[in-house]
């Protein structure tokens, strides 16, 4: 589903923030994105949606090099892809509501199937009492579950989160992977980029580790 062969992202001069970086996810695993602050992680979930790309190697999602893909079809990738931004990147002059809506509003849904989908989503992130609220007026840990909401409201093929417990208490953060682990028993592949050590070792799924922008061998984290 997602290979990354010898993948190399620099900034601007200086360290590279990923060298030489190969992977492969299949269709339907789960699997966290490990490693220090600074080390890669979100450069690495940036390249798989296109939002960045490589200065050499190839990043493949389900059978298309993103690197060399013309822009209109990025629209189609990122419509298989849901993603939990690290800074949510909520709508400021949206609801709640619409924050989530407007995500269904763009793949073309029916008016109807875009509410029907957006109030069950939302209801499963217990937002229900937030849906008129503006993002400044939630808290962090709502804002969080808003994005998370919008991230799996169409749902996607592949499900990139990056650090989407770090707003939230332990007992909501045990909900939200549940909920991905739901999403990912349904054939969603799942990359989880996250700090949270306790989190990856009762989960106990496949661990990617980075350090300095190189990946670490399996198990050395
Ligand atoms: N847009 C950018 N322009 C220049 N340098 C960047 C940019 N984004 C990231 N970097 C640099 O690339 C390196 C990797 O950053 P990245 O954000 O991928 O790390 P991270 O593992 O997600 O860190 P964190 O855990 O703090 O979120 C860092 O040295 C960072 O300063
Ligand atoms: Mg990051």
């Amino acid at each position: 589903m997602i290979q990354l062969f010898h993948v190399t992202k620099k900034y601007g001069p200086g360290a590279p923030a990923l060298s030489d970086v190969s992977l492969a996810l299949e269709k339907g695993e789960f699997a966290f994105l490990t490693g220090p602050s600074g080390a890669g992680k979100t450069t690495l979930l940036r390249l798989i949606f296109r939002y960045e790309v490589p200065t050499s190697g190839q990043v493949i999602v389900n059978n298309e090099n993103v690197a060399t893909m013309r822009h209109r079809r990025i629209p189609h990738l990122r419509r298989q892809i849901g993603v939990v931004f690290q800074d949510f990147k909520l709508l400021p002059r949206k609801t709640v509501f619409e924050n989530v809506a407007y995500a269904t509003k763009v793949v073309g849904l029916a008016p109807r199937e875009q509410r029907a989908r957006t109030y069950q989503m939302l209801e499963m992130l217990g937002l229900n009492h937030r849906l008129h609220n503006y993002p400044e007026q939630v808290s962090g840990g709502e804002q969080q579950r808003v994005a998370i909401a919008r991230a799996l409201v169409n749902r996607p093929l592949i499900l990139l989160a990056d650090e989407p417990t770090g707003n939230l208490d332990p007992e909501l953060s045990r909900e939200i992977m549940g909920l991905f682990k739901d999403i990912n028993s349904h054939g969603t592949t799942v990359l989880i980029a996250t700090h949270d050590r306790d989190l990856i070792q009762r989960m106990a799924r496949r661990v990617i580790a980075l350090e300095h922008g190189a990946l670490m061998p399996a198990g050395a984290s």
